[in-house]
């Protein structure tokens, strides 16, 4: 396990991390358009000016191209860590017919004891949860669950899942999403989470819980992580 300390790390959140972040988008939605698919560029540039986001441009990219690359396996789509709905509406655009289950306390982060607690605070990222909801209203098939995730995960217990994305920031909300959907992922299915390189708590949280399974992590060149589940 190794602590980084990193640029966005270090603006701790807020309204100068989104500054940045949009700075550097701006960079990376220039050379993606230079020879990525005009309507993805589109989307992409839409959802962003519609929705604050703590994705990058290239990271928004990756959720959506991997989304879709897994909408002819068998199974749902997944999020936890929603926020203002800018990844999930990225997801939405490539989920076809499947059902995206979004889990978020919509009250922002959770009290924490994590390795990262000094550049989180409780709330942080709280949204108007019916604005979300009329956000993403414009696609069928969106299914919502407010509060705490692993509790509010009763009801897709019996589900299996095909592309889940993690971006919940802390250690144990990692671990959580890890615990839950690792065992209900369809063979070939992909687990996404953002700022594994930039956080210590969901970098552990990866390292542990992979100890003592057959998949190796793949690292993007972003700051997100991904997992291919293997066959059992
Ligand atoms: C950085 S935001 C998500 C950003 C979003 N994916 C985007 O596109 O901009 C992190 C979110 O994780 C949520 N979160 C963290 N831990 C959680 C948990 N255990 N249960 C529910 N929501 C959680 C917070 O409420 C917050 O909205």
């Amino acid at each position: 396990m190794w602590a980084r300390s990193r640029f966005f790390q270090k603006l701790g959140g807020g309204i100068l991390e989104r500054t940045a972040i949009g700075a550097l988008s701006a960079f990376q939605l220039a050379a993606l358009s230079s020879h990525k698919n005009p309507e993805t560029m589109k989307l992409i540039k839409r959802v962003r000016r519609e929705r604050r986001t703590l994705t990058t441009a290239f990271e928004s990219y990756h959720i959506h191209s991997l989304a879709q690359a897994c909408r002819n396996l068998k199974g749902d789509f997944a999020e936890v860590g929603v926020y203002e709905g800018a990844s999930a509406a990225l997801i939405c655009n490539v989920k076809a017919d499947k059902t995206l289950h979004l889990f978020d306390t919509f009250d922002g982060l959770p009290e924490s004891t994590d390795p990262d607690r000094s550049i989180h605070k409780k709330n942080q990222y709280a949204v108007k949860f019916d604005a979300v909801r009329q956000y993403l209203s414009q696609y069928g098939g969106v299914e919502f669950y407010r509060g705490m995730f692993p509790e509010t995960a009763a009801a897709v217990e019996e589900k299996n899942f095909a592309f889940v994305h993690f971006d919940v920031d802390l250690y144990e909300s990692t671990r959580s999403c890890l615990e839950f959907f690792y065992q209900r992922m369809t063979p070939g299915g992909i687990m996404l989470s953002h700022d594994y390189s930039i956080l210590t708590g969901v970098q552990q949280a990866f390292h542990e819980f992979l100890r003592d399974k057959p998949e190796g992590l793949i690292e993007l060149n972003t700051t997100q992580c991904m997992v291919v589940r293997a066959a059992a």
